[in-house]
């Protein structure tokens, strides 16, 4: 099973909540992995932190390149990182890389690249992929003004494309929020599925410390009924 994190957001603790959750499952005796289909921003090593952190966080063995099928040079919109250096970021590499995930393990976590409705060629964009991986998405919402607009955003547009959403996470980018409870509680209003955790802002973020934040029995799965 699966889970992609997106967030509302580049730079709102999609890495961060994706790695904790990586963490939390693994604390359940699961197979777990992180996959980053798309960083666009490399390391001198050609490599991208996020997917980094993701292949750390996991404890299925898996190749840099299965977790990361596509790691752009720029840090740049990733059509056009892509397009800078003659490549084109092909859905069929992701959902080949994805299936070889999905094989070894219990739980994929994607982290998605950027925003939801992010472009990732001239025809498609973080919404189709989604959709065609078929797996739930967790919203990610970095606490910051302009948080709430973004988040009901982002949340109509998953509704609008029929993806179903587990949750989402609260993450508190800063230590000085004014009124963070206050729009807390304005999203627990008006968004309609659970809430899954308030991380709170962490001087040295770690993620294993933010697991212990995420309300695990929160996800339960159609087939847990069964
Ligand atoms: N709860 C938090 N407290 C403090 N810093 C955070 C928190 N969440 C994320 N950060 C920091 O914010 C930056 C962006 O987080 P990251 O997880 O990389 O976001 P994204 O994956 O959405 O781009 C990182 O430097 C990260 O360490
Ligand atoms: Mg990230």
């Amino acid at each position: 099973m699966s889970y992609f994190v997106t967030g509302t957001d580049t730079g709102v603790g999609k890495t961060l909540v994706s790695c904790a959750l990586l963490h939390a499952f693994a604390g359940q005796g699961k197979r777990v992995v992180g996959f980053k289909p798309v960083a666009a921003g490399c390391d001198d090593d050609g490599h991208n932190e996020d997917a980094k952190h993701l292949r750390e966080a996991g404890t299925v063995r898996a190749s840099y390149g299965q977790i990361n099928p596509y790691c752009l040079p720029q840090p740049i919109a990733p059509h056009l990182s892509a397009r800078h250096v003659g490549a084109r970021i092909d859905f069929s590499r992701i959902f080949a890389s994805y299936d070889e995930l999905a094989g070894q393990s219990d739980e994929v976590i994607v982290e998605g690249v950027g925003g939801f409705c992010v472009p990732l060629n001239e025809k498609q964009d973080s919404v189709d992929l989604v959709k065609q991986l078929a797996i739930p998405v967790i919203l990610v919402v970095g606490m910051r003004l302009g948080c709430l607009n973004h988040a009901l955003l982002t949340m109509r547009a998953i509704a609008d494309a029929q993806i179903e959403c587990a949750g989402w996470v609260a993450n508190v980018l800063h230590a000085d929020m004014p009124a963070l409870q206050e729009n807390i509680d304005a999203l627990r209003e008006r968004i309609l599925v659970p809430l899954l955790g308030v991380i709170p802002f962490q001087a040295q973020p770690d993620a294993r410390e933010a697991a212990i934040h995420l309300n695990m029995s929160l996800f339960v799965r159609p087939e847990s009924d069964a």
